[in-house]
């Protein structure tokens, strides 16, 4: 079998040789068969699969080893670049959006586990995008035209959890009306997402981990065992190393399911990303609700910028389609939800009220940042009105590209025509 000849890793020799066995094995039932009847057919074939689907693995395995050790330096290349790299590669990031280097290391590994087989375990925050990062490597992955089945493993009662995952036989249990397939039975050859995987209970753990090793499944009130082949992405927002510690998640679970672990890391972490998310968002705001693009008023802004985000994307996704819902030609502080809005001063509107911007920024690197894109945000505004909005006198002006220039005013969300003035012409087609 050419499979068996490609180059893999001293590690695997072992599991190769146990392949082989079992090629023997298949082959001295044949040769020796005077006559097979049906059952042993199927039983035969039933083997061949899971040799193939095991030979598989292992090839996927020694390629995904490859592939990570094969690498440039990444670190060598720049963030535009490493985004660069991944489109160039026909790397479907399915919306996600962002350049800062934690998310894109997290993109890089999911682009190498993608095409594997192996277990990927996703946990970072609420609202940091983990079920956005398992549709990823499921369209990044071979499965990709095969089913994505999610299952959220923290809603189901515990009841009815392993008829939920594994299906059940009329009659099974009352209420069991006619047979119904389980949650793996239906991602056969596709991807399972396991979401909240940490809410699953004691016993739900030790069935998943029975099916991880067998490859197996049995349909409540049934004898009869299925093979499935679902490749398993989970996801957390539960430190699961801290669950096992304290016995409420089974440590051999977390190894199982843990062999490739992608924490996303959150907002707060990557503020440098804000301006950016700011942009996209308010940019498919506008596009939704058939509306101007959001703009925001400087303490708004200032605001946003340091606010937490304890919500993550979906919070900061959320009050963009907020402000650009409620807002009319400049969104303010008011038009924030109530529970996150500072306290406004008597009588305070308009953009010229700064000294109620809340929470300190986390680190001194932050407040550099920030300083560093507001100073930036207003040479820039300040430019534009002298120029009239004409993008292309700007760039002359600065002696700067007029691309990096339209980037810098995309990074801000900035539209040069909100600067022009009547009779100018940008000679360009930027509008931003
Ligand atoms: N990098 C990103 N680029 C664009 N959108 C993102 C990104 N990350 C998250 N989102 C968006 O934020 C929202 C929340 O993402 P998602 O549901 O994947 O988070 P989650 O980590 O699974 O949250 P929870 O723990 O609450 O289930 C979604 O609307 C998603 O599309
Ligand atoms: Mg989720």
């Amino acid at each position: 079998m050419k499979i068996l000849d490609q180059d893999v890793e001293v590690g695997s020799a072992i599991s190769f040789g146990g392949l082989i066995e079992k090629i023997e094995i298949l082959r001295s039932t044949l040769r020796w068969a005077s006559k097979l009847d049906r059952s042993e057919i199927d039983k035969l074939l039933r083997q061949a699969n899971t040799l193939r689907d095991e030979v598989m693995q292992l090839s996927h395995k020694a390629r995904f080893v490859k592939a990570a050790t094969a690498e440039p330096a990444l670190e060598n290349l720049s963030i535009g670049a490493r985004r660069q790299a991944l489109l160039a590669r026909s790397f479907l990031f399915e919306g996600a959006f962002g350049d800062n280097p934690k998310l894109l290391e997290a993109l890089e590994i999911a682009e190498k586990a993608a095409p594997t087989d192996l277990p990927v375990l996703i946990d970072g925050e609420s609202g940091t995008g983990k079920e956005l990062m398992a549709k990823v490597i499921h369209a990044n992955g071979a499965r990709a035209d095969k089913p994505y089945i999610s299952v959220n493993c923290g809603a189901i009662p515990d009841n009815l959890l392993e008829s939920e995952l594994f299906g059940h036989k009329k009659g099974a249990f009352t209420g069991a009306v006619a047979d119904r397939k389980g949650k793996f039975e239906s991602a056969h050859r596709g991807t399972i997402f396991l979401d909240e995987i940490g809410e699953l209970p004691l016993a739900g753990q030790v069935k998943l981990l029975r099916v991880l090793e067998s490859h197996e499944i049995q349909r409540v009130g049934s004898d009869e065992t299925m093979v499935v082949d679902a490749r398993i992405v989970a996801a957390t927002n539960r430190n699961l190393r801290r669950l096992s510690e304290e016995g409420k998640f089974r440590e051999d679970l977390f190894y199982r399911l843990s062999v490739i672990h992608l924490t996303l890391p959150p907002l707060r972490q990557r503020k440098d990303e804000i301006p950016l998310l700011f942009a996209f968002f308010g940019d498919e705001a506008a596009e939704i609700l058939k509306k101007r693009p959001l703009k925001m008023s400087p303490r708004l802004r200032t605001f946003l910028l340091n606010y937490a985000y304890p919500g993550n994307i979906r919070e900061l996704r959320n009050i963009v389609y907020r402000l650009s819902c409620l807002s009319g030609e400049i969104a303010d502080l008011e038009h924030l939800p109530e529970d996150i809005r500072p306290g406004l001063p008597r009588g305070a509107t308009g953009s010229a009220a700064t000294e109620d911007v809340p929470d300190a920024p986390v680190s001194l690197g932050d407040a550099r940042r920030i300083a560093s894109d507001d100073a930036e945000r207003a040479f820039l505004e300040r430019g534009l009105t002298e120029v009239g909005g004409t993008v292309a006198e700007l760039a002359r002006r600065c002696d700067m590209n007029r691309s990096h220039l339209q980037m810098l005013l995309k990074k801000h969300g900035i539209h040069s025509k909100d600067f022009r003035t009547k009779g100018a012409s940008d000679g360009s087609q930027e509008t931003r």
